[in-house]
């Protein structure tokens, strides 16, 4: 299937609790300040200037699928590009050579990339020995009852991603060779506030997927419907952290 466009403007403009969970994974990699690192899925490119500060000498490689996410990462950095390596890849194929580095890093995005053994095995083959894999993703509960509200509002009851448990994910990562292992799940609710801002949240964040199918004022209705199925302007976002080291 194509790869799905964001809306990479308003995305930015959210009060996205991506901020929080990027700057976890980035901690854990404990750069150096030399590296050559990889920020798989990564947007609008949040993660990606923070990093370039983290590594004055070393490289960043920016991998996305969307366009539009890349488009205002480009308008982010500005002039900063020096270090960047900006490749538009699909995270379900093959990396293209340049998505290469002594570190990996991916936030918010491989629950939307299915066949986690195989995505970790592309990972791995990217690494060199000793190289550190940080990431975390949508975990199995996650966003559950979002779910349900979207299916009590007469949404699609299928769903567009791959939420993994902490075992599956900690046995795909030594399956594809990884070591020291260290898989967690987190519970990590956000709260919105109803109206403009959580109707916007839905729209961007949770159901483009399920939005590009539909008429926009269906799409509209939706939304509008899914919040106030909702008890709460709350997203339940339940989180898989995985660190791990390659072979
Ligand atoms: C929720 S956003 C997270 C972006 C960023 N890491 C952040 O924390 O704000 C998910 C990102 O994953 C990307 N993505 C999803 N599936 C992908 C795929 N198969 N190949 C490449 N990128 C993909 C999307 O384009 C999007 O930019």
């Amino acid at each position: 299937m194509e790869l799905l466009e964001w809306d990479a403007k308003t995305y930015d403009s959210l009060p996205l609790p991506h901020t929080r969970w990027g700057a976890g994974v980035i901690e854990r990699l404990g750069l150096r300040g030399t590296e050559r690192i990889v920020d798989l899925g990564c947007g609008t490119g949040r993660d990606t200037q923070l990093l370039l500060d983290l590594v004055p000498n070393g490289h960043v490689v920016a991998v996305d699928g969307s366009q539009q996410m890349l488009t205002q990462l480009r308008a982010r950095l500005g002039e900063q590009t020096e270090r960047v390596e900006i490749v538009r890849a699909d995270l379900t194929s093959p990396f293209p050579p340049a998505v290469r580095g002594e570190a990996i890093m991916s936030v918010a995005t491989f629950h939307w990339v299915p066949d986690h053994p195989r995505l970790f095995q592309r990972v791995a083959n990217a690494l060199p020995a000793g190289g550190r894999f940080e990431a975390e993703f949508g975990g199995a509960g996650n966003i559950a009852a979002f779910q349900a509200a979207l299916k009590r509002a007469g949404g699609p009851s299928s769903s567009p991603w791959d939420f993994a448990t902490a075992a599956e994910t900690a046995q795909a990562l030594t399956d594809a060779g990884f070591v020291d292992v260290e898989v967690r799940t987190v519970t990590d609710p956000a709260v919105l506030e109803r109206g403009e801002q959580l109707e916007a949240f839905i729209a961007t964040v949770l159901l483009g997927a399920v939005l590009r199918d539909l008429p926009p004022a269906q799409g509209r209705a939706l939304v509008q419907a899914t919040a106030a199925e909702l008890e709460e302007p709350v997203i339940d976002y339940v989180r898989v952290q995985l660190s791990a080291t390659r072979a």
